[in-house]
C-alpha cells in the first residue's frame, strides 16, 4: 500500500511528490511518457520560463477568481526561486518579470528529479493507466500496465489537452467524470490565431514580421462587459497571427467576437498625419507610414482597405481619420485558433467549486486530489502556468 500515488510526472505532480515525500510519505509517481516533465523541457524555447517576479491572482483565469489565492500565497515565486538558487541554476529576467534559465530547461527537470529522489519518491515512467477506483474513504486502487497499486491518497496531475503529440490526454476529466465532478468546458489557450482564407492569402507574405502592438477584446464580468488589452510583440505567420500579444489575448477572446489591434500604440497617428500634411504636403502616405512600420505591412494594410497612397496634401481630414483608424483599430478576420496542436495551455477544466483551495482535495471524495493545469485555472503567458503548477502541487503535497 502506497501513501500517495500521483498520476503525472509533470510540473505539478513532481512538486507534490517532493513535498509529500519530505513529510515521510511513501510516494509513487506514475506517468505513461518515456521522460518526466516533457513540457518543462520544451518550455520557454528550451530555457523554461519557470516563474514570474510579479505573480498575482489577477494573472489567472478561473471561474472563481479567489480560488488561486491560498496556494499562491503559501508557496510563492520566491520559494521556487530559492529552490532554483539552491541547485545553482543561473537565471535571468526578461520583460514583464519573466524568469528564464540561462542555460537549459533540462536543469529544472533535473532539479525536480533530484529533489524527488532525496525525498524518497519512486517515479515509474512508461506506465499506462488502465483504470482506478475508490475502495473506501482514503483508499484507492489503480490498475496499470505495470500492475495494480493501492494507495491512501490519489493525486491527479495529468495536465490539460495541449500538445497531444507530447502525451497530453483527457485522463483528469475522465477521472472527474467517474466521480461525477463537474468539468468546465475546455478550449485551447495561449495559442496563435488563424485568419479567414482571403486575409490569410493577403497577409501570408508578411510571415516572420514582428513589432509591438496592443491587442484588445471585450470580456464579460458578471452582467457587465469590459475591455481587456495586452501590449507586447505581434508576429505574422503563414496561417495568421501569433507572438506574445496574440497568445495573451487568446485566453480571453471567444470565437465569433471582435479582436482589435493597435499597430501603432505609442503614436497618435491622426495628429502625425495632420502635422506632416501641413509641414510636408508632398510626402506620400506610404512613405510616412513606412517610417513607423515595416513597409510591407503598410502596403498590405492600405491595399486591404483599398486606400491608395498619394501625397498627403490630397487627403481630406475624414480620409486621414480613416487611415488612423485602420492602423489604430485594425480588426483582422479571425477564423479561429491553431487549437491544441500548438496551444501552450488548456482553458477550463475541473470546476474549482468542488475542490478545496487550501489542499486541492476534492470536497466529496476523501483522498482524491487534482493539481496543476487539469483544474479550471489558466495563467497568462510569462511563467504563470508553472507558478500555478508549483503552488497547487505544493499545497496538495502538504496533506496528501
Ligand atoms: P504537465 O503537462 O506538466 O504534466 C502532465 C503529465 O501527465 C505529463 O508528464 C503527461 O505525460 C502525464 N499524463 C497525461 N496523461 C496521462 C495518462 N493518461 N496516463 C499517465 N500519464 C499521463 N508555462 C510556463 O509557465 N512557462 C513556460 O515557459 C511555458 N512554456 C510552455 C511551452 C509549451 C510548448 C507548452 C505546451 C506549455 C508551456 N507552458 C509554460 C505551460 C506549462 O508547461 C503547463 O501549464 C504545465 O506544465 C502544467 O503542469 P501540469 O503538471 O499540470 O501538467
Amino acid at each position: 500500500m502506497w501513501d500517495v500515488i500521483i498520476i503525472g510526472a509533470g510540473a505539478s505532480g513532481l512538486m507534490c511528490a517532493i513535498e509529500a515525500g519530505k513529510r515521510g510519505r511513501k510516494v509513487l509517481v506514475v506517468d505513461h511518457a518515456k521522460r518526466a516533465g516533457q513540457k518543462i523541457i520544451m518550455s520557454g524555447g528550451g530555457r523554461c520560463n519557470f516563474t514570474n517576479l510579479y505573480v498575482e491572482p489577477a494573472n489567472f483565469l478561473c471561474d472563481n477568481p479567489h480560488f488561486v489565492k491560498s496556494a499562491l500565497s503559501r508557496y510563492t515565486q520566491w520559494d521556487f526561486i530559492a529552490m532554483v538558487d539552491k541547485h545553482n541554476i543561473s537565471w535571468h529576467e526578461r520583460d514583464h518579470g519573466q524568469l528564464f534559465c540561462d542555460d537549459s530547461a533540462k536543469q529544472i527537470i533535473g532539479m525536480l528529479l533530484d529533489e524527488a529522489k532525496s525525498a524518497g519518491v519512486t517515479v515509474q515512467l512508461q506506465c499506462e493507466i488502465f483504470s482506478q477506483q475508490q475502495i473506501a474513504d482514503n483508499h484507492f486502487s489503480v490498475q496499470t500496465k505495470m500492475g495494480n497499486y493501492e494507495t491512501k491518497s490519489l493525486v491527479v496531475a495529468t495536465g490539460g489537452l495541449s500538445l497531444p503529440k507530447m502525451g497530453a490526454t483527457p485522463l483528469a476529466y475522465k477521472i472527474a467524470d467517474h466521480y461525477q465532478l463537474p468539468v468546465k468546458a475546455t478550449r485551447a489557450g495561449l495559442v496563435p490565431f488563424t485568419l479567414h482564407q482571403a486575409q490569410k492569402e493577403k497577409f501570408a507574405d508578411l510571415s516572420g514580421i514582428s513589432f509591438p502592438a496592443t491587442a484588445s477584446c471585450e470580456i464579460k464580468v458578471g452582467k457587465k462587459t469590459k475591455q481587456i488589452s495586452f501590449n507586447e510583440a505581434l508576429l505574422f505567420t503563414h496561417r495568421g497571427l501569433s507572438g506574445p500579444v496574440i497568445l495573451q489575448i487568446s485566453n480571453y477572446w471567444q470565437a465569433g467576437e471582435a479582436l482589435t489591434l493597435d499597430l501603432l500604440p505609442k503614436l497618435d497617428l491622426l495628429q502625425e498625419l495632420l502635422i506632416t500634411q501641413k509641414n510636408r504636403p508632398e510626402l506620400g502616405l506610404k512613405t510616412l507610414l513606412s517610417h513607423q512600420l515595416p513597409k510591407r505591412v503598410v502596403e498590405c494594410l492600405l491595399e486591404s482597405a483599398e486606400i491608395i497612397s498619394v501625397p498627403l496634401k490630397q487627403y481630406n481630414e475624414k480620409q486621414l481619420q480613416q487611415v488612423a483608424d485602420l492602423f489604430h483599430r485594425w480588426s483582422p478576420a479571425i477564423n479561429g485558433t491553431e487549437g491544441y496542436r500548438t496551444a501552450e495551455v488548456t482553458l477550463g477544466g475541473i470546476d474549482t467549486d468542488v475542490i478545496s483551495s487550501q489542499t486541492m482535495q476534492c470536497k466529496s471524495v476523501a483522498g482524491l486530489y487534482f493539481v496543476g493545469e487539469a483544474l479550471d485555472v489558466t495563467g497568462w503567458l510569462g511563467g504563470f502556468n508553472f507558478a500555478w503548477a508549483w503552488s497547487s502541487g505544493w499545497a496538495a503535497g502538504q496533506v496528501a
